[in-house]
């Protein structure tokens, strides 16, 4: 019989403790530890491979490497780097109602030339097949499998030999040999876990969609980050039709590529032309604005800044920020007034990082400065220039980190020009990327280019 016990699981990493702690011992949060009953059969665990394993000199791999099943989909293949790697496993995080669920069907029904398995522990097949109809794509190789447990997956999956697992989502599978609530640490670890053994083994890629928590990270433990060969976040406002996938770990390719799609009637449309987004808010040029190519993790996001000065109307001038450090606003006044002449001392000036977001990433600087003396000067900065770099206390531009990563997403999102510092473009060849990158070394060579246009 089986005996029933419970564990303590940190719910940020994953770690299992003995006892309860106020403090996860693994990744130092506070009040992530939990409480669940499992019951584990070491009899048998997970999926049974009849095949045996054995060690393989690395010389007598075969590698096939550049072969990649093609997802008929531009913007998926982009992000995976070219196409999924047969044997890779692949999680899809995202928000609820963000359009999962629509962009994996919409892949299996698209990939009407390989044999899709998608079993769906969220939807009954009729639900399914209601979205489908919907979407607009037939398929005579998808089949559907409304189930959870994981065992009657693998016999499924035994009989069907399918090219290509899709599991919505790991938050309801579970693996019988573990006696806790489906969604919970335990279960979606040792689920996934089940599931990667099967790719691996099979070689047979699996995209499996997880949810994500209120704060961004993909609910269930952080394990599960690093069991997969690729975590793909879905994200975008829910009230705009703009979706935008962005790989943030991969091991066969770079996370520097993103996807964009908008959510349609009939499904998600892959945005080939991303400008398109920015045209239709950036229509009329105002001055006081400019964006910025700014790191957030390991994500870029184009970020934009407004500032506004207008002459003091008391005899102390006002500084007010919001999203951004008031003292390095100081800072970069005092640089503008004193290395590059601009008289600011007098004047009021207000800051704004649109979005509700609070920026650290010093990258910022570049495009405050050119927002302040847009306004200061009353003349727009073009909609299509962007800017990431550091403004050091001489006025010098200062390099940034993973400068080709900000560019290759300016490029992706449509803008013509970047300005970063001269010190960053070591390896970077202008003539091969789609977008003018404008090297400067101080505030006073930036002014020509950006008000020239
Ligand atoms: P869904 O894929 O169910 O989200 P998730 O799996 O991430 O929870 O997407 C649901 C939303 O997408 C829903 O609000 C309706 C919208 N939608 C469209 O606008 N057009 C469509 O063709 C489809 C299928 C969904
Ligand atoms: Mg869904």
């Amino acid at each position: 019989m089986n005996k029933i016990k419970s564990a303590f699981f940190c719910s940020s990493c994953g770690t299992q403790h003995s006892k309860w702690a106020g403090r996860c011992t693994s990744c130092g949060e506070w009040n992530t530890i939990v409480e669940e009953v499992i019951v584990v059969d070491k009899s048998k665990k997970g999926f049974q491979s009849d095949q045996k394993t054995k060690p393989i000199l690395l010389s007598e791999v075969v590698a096939e490497e550049n072969f990649r099943l093609d997802s008929k989909n531009q913007e998926f293949n982009r992000v995976l780097g070219g196409g999924i790697v047969p044997g890779s496993i692949i999680l899809l995080g995202g928000e609820p109602g963000i359009g999962k669920s629509t962009l994996m069907l919409q892949l299996a029904l698209k990939m009407n030339h390989q044999k899709i398995l998608y079993v769906s522990g969220e939807e009954s097949n009729q639900q399914i097949k209601m979205r489908a109809d919907r979407l607009k794509h037939q398929n005579n190789s998808l089949y559907l499998f409304a189930e959870t447990n994981t065992q009657s997956i693998f016999q499924q999956l035994e009989n069907l030999n399918p090219d290509i697992l899709i599991v919505d989502s790991i938050q309801t599978i579970t693996t019988p040999y573990i006696d806790s609530s489906a969604g919970s640490i335990s279960q979606v670890r040792e689920s996934a876990a089940e599931l990667h053994r099967f790719a691996k083994q099979k070689n047979i890629p699996v995209i499996i969609i997880g949810h994500i928590t209120k704060d961004g990270s993909i609910a269930g433990p952080k394990i599960l980050e690093h069991m997969v060969d690729v975590v793909l976040q879905f994200e975008g406002e829910r009230n705009h039709g703009y979706r935008i996938l962005r790989s943030i770990k991969s091991r066969f390719g770079s996370t520097a590529e993103i996807g964009i799609y908008e959510m349609e009637s009939y499904g998600l449309r892959e945005v080939s032309n991303p400008s398109e987004i920015l045209i239709s808010h950036r229509d009329e040029s105002t001055s006081g604005v400019a964006i910025a190519a700014n790191l957030e993790g390991v994500r870029t996001l184009m970020i934009e800044t407004q500032a506004l000065v207008s002459p003091a109307v008391y005899g102390t001038p006002q500084r007010s920020t919001t999203g951004f450090d008031q003292r390095r606003l100081n800072m970069l006044l005092a640089v503008l007034e004193k290395r590059c002449g601009f008289r600011l001392g007098a004047k009021d000036v207000f800051l704004n990082i649109t979005g509700g977001i609070k920026v650290d990433d010093p990258a910022i600087d570049l495009a405050i400065v050119a927002s302040i003396l847009s306004s200061n000067e009353d003349i727009a900065i073009s909609p299509n220039c962007c800017f990431a770099a550091e403004v050091g206390l001489s006025g010098e531009i200062r390099p940034v980190a993973k400068v080709e990563q900000r560019i290759a997403e300016a490029q992706k999102l449509g803008y013509h020009r970047i300005f970063i510092s001269k010190y960053n473009m070591k390896g970077i060849n202008n003539s091969s990327t789609g977008i003018k990158v404008i090297p400067i070394s101080k505030i006073e060579e930036m002014l020509p280019e950006l008000f020239g246009e």
